[in-house]
């Protein structure tokens, strides 16, 4: 048995996800989760919420509320939603957890001890009338690179250079808005990246696999000299992780919290200790330390390409000089974005679809079924409702819903609620059995190289040739001479609803346990035998003809949405 662990980039506590967020992490990495569940692998699947950092401060002073409280609340708005899109997480943690305070003080005290980190003493903006340092997203002004005029302090959203509060033109606090600035010095703890250049180098070009998105982003910052700089990795903060040194003090650090993407990412690791310490699993580190059993684990981490620079170099320079025996990334699964109907979706400005709204709408399987087969994975992909409308009508209720219908339903009026005796299988349906097996193998091939879109296309052609056998074998011409041989066709066709509600389960896990209910069976075991996986359910055994798997969704529904999110929610 093969382990996985498996991680999606956690999301920022601030607001609710949209469904761009959703496709280029938690999603496929579930959809992995329950793959490599299904074939029986041992899987640790962890996701939590990323708590720090100034857009956590900022929405909490916007919801008027304490940030602790704030980040408590919301994390459990996302654990909810989390759940109603069936996001399989063994754990969804928190990153300002207890496990994640002493874990990311443990790395800063040993990559100290290892000469990796320095002490510097810089300049930065301090606001008179706030009292205070405004790091990050608590200054605002004019990009020195494109001119726009809301670049924040750490990074312009127009051009996406990455800036330094300092370099702004026109400065402004976004507190009080402020423009009473002066330079005062202060310390800060600067991580040495660039004296690992070679080690993260070596590594990275040992992943001749990963994808292309992964690597080019790699070897961009690699060689731009603007990813491999020193980093600071504290900053002037209240809310965060306390400066320490292991369990000490840091002398001149009082008062200074670690930043953010310092130890969101530890919180993998963390992570997976709440699991244990939240009493559903009982070893940590059979899955993060390889002297403890953790050397034949495959660990594979889900993002979006915003994401790849700290994970291909920042968080495996903190693993790397650790110079102690964590697991480090085997392959790194990254996605581009996806747009909304003709504009970027975006969480400033509430444009698009987001988590809670979808499924106000629809149940969870639509989504996921839209969201995945279109993924944005070889380039940007758009969601339009017309293009959401289509899928949905064609490959879940025409080609999957329908066959179910059919079947069952045909079943009851001839033979009665259970998988009728008689006939043999001849050629047509030993042709359709050889066909299944064919694509189960290439459907399992996409699956294993995370290949989301291939494998969806696969899944539904597998769908499409159960459909194509209905139509050919005629059961219900079939019947007028020859019950036995119709017989023989629909007990193959019942047993294709097993067959697809076991292969599909990843991508539409309700569906899967709805026809697996109708057909009365808990065998959800993988067809790695496609022929015996055909007669899993014998002659006698009772089925109850299923309510409606999937519905269509209306012209006026789909222009009712269209208009319901055209705008932008608050
Ligand atoms: N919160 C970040 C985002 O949504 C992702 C952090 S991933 C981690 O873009 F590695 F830092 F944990
Ligand atoms: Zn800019």
């Amino acid at each position: 048995m093969a382990r996985h662990l498996i991680t999606s980039a956690i999301p920022y506590i601030n607001g609710i996800k949209h469904l761009g967020n959703l496709v280029g992490s938690q999603l496929p990495a579930d959809l992995f989760a329950r793959y490599q569940r299904g074939r029986g692998n041992e899987v640790l699947f962890l996701c939590a919420t990323d708590e720090h950092g100034t857009p956590a401060e900022l929405a909490a002073a916007k919801a008027g509320k304490p940030i602790a409280d704030y980040c408590t609340e919301m994390h459990d708005v996302q654990a909810k939603i989390a759940d109603g899109f069936r996001l399989s997480f063994d754990h969804f943690g928190r990153s300002s957890s207890p496990e994640n305070h002493a874990l990311t003080q443990h790395f800063a005290g040993v990559l100290a001890d290892r000469g990796l980190i320095r002490e510097v003493v810089e300049n930065q903006m301090y606001s008179k009338a706030d009292g205070r340092f405004l790091p990050d997203r608590y200054i605002e002004g004019t990009c020195p690179n494109c001119g726009f005029e809301s670049a924040r302090g750490d990074q312009c959203d127009n051009c996406t250079k990455q800036l330094d509060p300092v370099d702004l033109l026109n400065p402004h606090s976004t507190i009080s808005g402020s423009t009473d600035l002066e330079m005062r010095e202060t310390k800060h703890l600067y991580l040495c990246q660039s004296q690992m250049k070679d080690e993260l180098e070596a590594w990275i070009d040992s992943k001749a696999d990963w994808p292309i998105l992964t690597t080019s982003i790699a070897k961009k910052w690699l060689n731009d000299g603007d990813g491999l700089k020193d980093r600071g990795i504290t900053r002037d903060l209240d809310w965060g992780i306390p400066v320490k040194k292991g369990t000490e003090d840091w002398p001149g650090m009082e008062g200074k919290v670690f930043y953010v993407w310092f130890d969101a990412p530890i919180e993998y690791i963390a992570c997976a200790k709440e699991w244990v310490d939240t009493g559903k699993g009982t070893d940590w580190q059979r899955w993060w330390r390889t002297d403890k059993g953790a050397d034949d684990v495959r660990y594979t981490q889900f993002m979006g390409k915003d994401n790849v620079p700290f994970h291909t170099l920042s968080f495996p320079a903190t693993i790397l000089g650790s110079g102690e025996p964590w697991k480090l990334v085997d392959y790194i699964k990254s996605f581009n974005y996806l747009n909304y109907d003709g504009g970027q979706f975006s969480t400033s400005r509430g444009r698009g679809v987001f988590m809670d709204q979808a499924l106000e709408i629809l149940p969870a399987d639509y989504w996921r079924w839209w969201l995945l087969s279109h993924a944005p994975e070889s380039s940007d992909a758009e969601f339009t409702w017309e293009n959401f409308q289509q899928s949905v009508n064609k490959d879940l209720a025409d080609v999957l819903g329908n066959f179910v219908s059919r079947v069952t339903k045909f079943c009851r009026s001839k033979f009665g609620e259970k998988v009728p005796s008689g006939g043999t299988f001849g050629e047509t349906e030993q042709a359709l059995i050889e066909e299944l097996t064919t694509r189960t193998r290439a459907y399992e091939a996409h699956m294993e190289a995370m290949e989301v879109r291939k494998s969806a296309q696969e899944l539904r052609a597998i769908w499409v040739a159960g459909n194509e056998y209905l139509q050919n074998a005629a059961p219900w011409s079939t019947f007028k001479e020859d019950p036995d041989k119709a017989a023989a066709q629909i007990r193959l066709a019942l047993s294709l609803i097993r067959f697809y509600a076991v292969l599909s389960a990843p991508f539409i896990p309700d569906a899967k346990d709805a026809l697996l209910t109708a057909m009365q069976t808990d065998n959800d075991a993988w067809p790695d035998d496609v022929p015996a996986a055909l007669a899993a359910l014998p002659p006698g055994h009772a089925f109850t003809v299923p309510d409606v798997t999937f519905r269509k969704i209306t012209d006026a529904e789909r222009e009712d949405w269209q208009e319901r999110f055209a705008g932008t929610r608050d």
